[in-house]
């Protein structure tokens, strides 16, 4: 399957995304976790999105789509994927769809996460990521890790992500809904939304994504 997961910062793509690929065999490619490796790897590619990402602003599409495009393109993501945080805007999405057809493959569904602005920025406030790894994802109230500050999947610490300060988070807010949202519009011109409800555990989210995908 191709799958895109859509949803404001805070609504859980990553955390969901985990299980989902998983759950449908398929690499889970976030752009933002690959970003974030390559500020830590200290890459030019790092370098030039840094400054936009402490902004909460978008990294510009010249180094987007080449990087998501070369992600897409590794062996693991042959017969499928599960794009979180790419597309962002109306160009990448039209970008996606030259790359795809040049396949001659379809994206599959566009999964709209939809939570309340004061849940999103409750969940935000209280994430704590991995240094080594950022899609290993834990909230010191919602998802505790076993030992406080440390990762349950691999040992390494965790620390609040840079743009997760109440000023960037509300600049990242107002960027989704300028520049992210009418991709929904323009996926649902081509009938490939479905839109759940990111309230509620984990695991009722899980299964709710799973039965509007079909599985
Ligand atoms: P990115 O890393 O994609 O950030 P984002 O879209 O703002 O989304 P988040 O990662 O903040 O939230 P999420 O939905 O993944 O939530 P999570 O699962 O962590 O992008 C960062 C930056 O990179 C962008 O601002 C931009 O600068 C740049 N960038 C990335 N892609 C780009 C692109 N295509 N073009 C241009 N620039 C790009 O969950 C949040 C918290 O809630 C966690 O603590 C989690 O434990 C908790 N939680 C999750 N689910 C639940 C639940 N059901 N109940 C209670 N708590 C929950
Ligand atoms: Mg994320």
């Amino acid at each position: 399957m191709r799958i895109v997961l859509v949803g404001p910062p805070g609504a859980g793509k990553g955390t969901q995304a985990a299980f989902l690929a998983q759950n449908l065999s398929i690499p889970h490619i976030s752009t933002g976790d690959l970003f974030r490796a390559n500020i830590s790897q200290g890459t030019d590619l790092g370098k030039q999105a840094k400054s936009y990402m402490d902004a909460g602003q978008l990294v510009p599409d010249e180094v987007t789509i080449g990087m998501a495009k070369d992600r897409m393109e590794q062996q693991d993501a042959v017969n499928g994927f599960l794009l979180d945080g790419f597309p962002r805007n109306v160009s990448q999405a039209e970008a996606l769809d030259v790359a795809l057809k040049a396949d001659d493959v379809k994206l599959d569904a566009v999964l709209d996460l939809e939570v309340p602005e004061d849940e999103v920025v409750k969940r935000i406030a209280g994430r704590r990521i991995c240094r080594n790894d950022s899609a290993h994802v834990f909230h010191v109230a919602y998802k505790q890790p076993k030992s406080e500050g440390v990762c349950d999947v691999c040992g390494g610490e965790l620390y609040q992500r840079d743009d997760d300060k109440e000023e960037t988070v509300r600049k990242r807010l107002e960027v989704y809904h300028t520049q992210t949202e009418p991709i929904i519009d323009y996926y649902r011109e081509q009938g490939l939304v479905v839109t759940i409800s990111a309230l509620g555990k984990v695991e009722e989210v899980t299964a709710r994504a799973m039965e509007a995908l079909g599985r």
